[in-house]
C-alpha cells in the first residue's frame, strides 16, 4: 500500500480529485496517510477533515528562521514514513533536504506544459496571464518529479488543452484544472502505487501493465 503525504496551501481541488480517485477505485492500492498545510485556513484542510484523513498545520510563519521550518517539515514526513510526497498547490519552497531525503519520491503538478510558463515567477494565475500574452492555442498541465531546481525535475504525464479565443485567465485556469490536473494527477499517484513509474537518466520511462 502505497503511503502518500499531501502537501497544500490553498482551495484544495487537486487533493479533493484524490480523495475521489481513491474513494471511486481510480486510485488503488494508496492511503492518504496525512495531509499537510502550510496555511491554518486553507479550505483544503476541511477537504481532508471531512473525508477522515489526518491533517497537520505546518507553516513557516511559526518559526523563527526558513531553516528551522525546513528541518520540522523534513523531519515530520520522515516521521510519518510515507512513501510520496504530492505537491498540491503548496505554495513554498520545497528545501534540498527534504528533496535529497525524498529524491524521486516528490511529485508536483504545474499548471501549463513544461518547459512552457514554468521556473521562478510563474505559478498560480500567472501562468495563464503569460500563457494568453504569448497567445499559445494550446496550454495543459504537467505532473513532475521535484528535483533541485523550478519546475525542472523528470516529467511524468502531460495533457495538452486547447486555448479558446475569449479565454481571460481565469476560464483557462478552470479548464486545465478540470481537464488535465484533476485527472493526470490522479491518474500518476495510481501508476506510482503499482510500481509502473521509472526514472533514468532524468527520463520517465512508464512500464505497461
Ligand atoms: C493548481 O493550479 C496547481 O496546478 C498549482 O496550484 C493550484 C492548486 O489548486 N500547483 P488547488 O489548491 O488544488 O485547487
Amino acid at each position: 500500500m502505497l503511503k502518500i503525504a499531501v502537501l497544500v496551501s490553498g482551495g484544495g481541488t487537486n487533493l479533493q480529485a484524490i480523495i475521489d480517485a481513491i474513494a471511486d477505485g481510480t486510485i488503488t492500492n494508496t492511503k492518504i496517510e496525512v495531509v499537510v498545510s502550510s496555511n491554518p485556513r486553507a479550505y483544503a484542510l476541511e477537504r481532508a477533515m471531512n473525508a477522515g484523513i489526518d491533517t497537520v498545520c505546518i507553516s513557516p510563519k511559526s518559526y523563527t528562521d526558513r531553516r528551522g521550518f525546513h528541518q520540522a517539515l523534513t523531519e515530520y514526513l520522515l516521521q510519518r514514513n510515507v512513501d510520496l510526497i504530492v505537491l498540491a498547490g503548496f505554495m513554498v519552497v520545497i528545501p534540498e533536504i527534504l528533496i535529497r531525503s525524498f529524491r524521486n519520491r516528490i511529485i508536483n503538478i504545474h499548471p501549463s506544459l513544461i518547459p512552457s510558463f514554468c521556473g521562478k515567477g510563474y505559478y498560480g494565475i500567472h501562468v495563464h496571464e503569460a500563457a494568453l500574452a504569448r497567445g499559445v492555442k494550446i496550454s495543459g498541465a504537467t505532473v513532475h518529479f521535484v528535483d533541485e531546481g523550478t519546475d525542472t525535475g523528470p516529467i511524468i504525464m502531460q495533457k495538452a488543452v486547447e486555448v479558446l479565443a475569449d479565454d481571460t485567465p481565469e476560464t483557462l485556469q478552470k479548464r486545465i484544472m478540470e481537464q488535465a490536473e484533476w485527472k493526470i494527477l490522479p491518474c500518476v499517484i495510481n501508476l506510482i502505487a503499482h510500481d509502473r513509474v521509472s526514472v533514468r537518466d532524468n527520463k520517465v520511462r512508464i512500464s505497461k501493465d
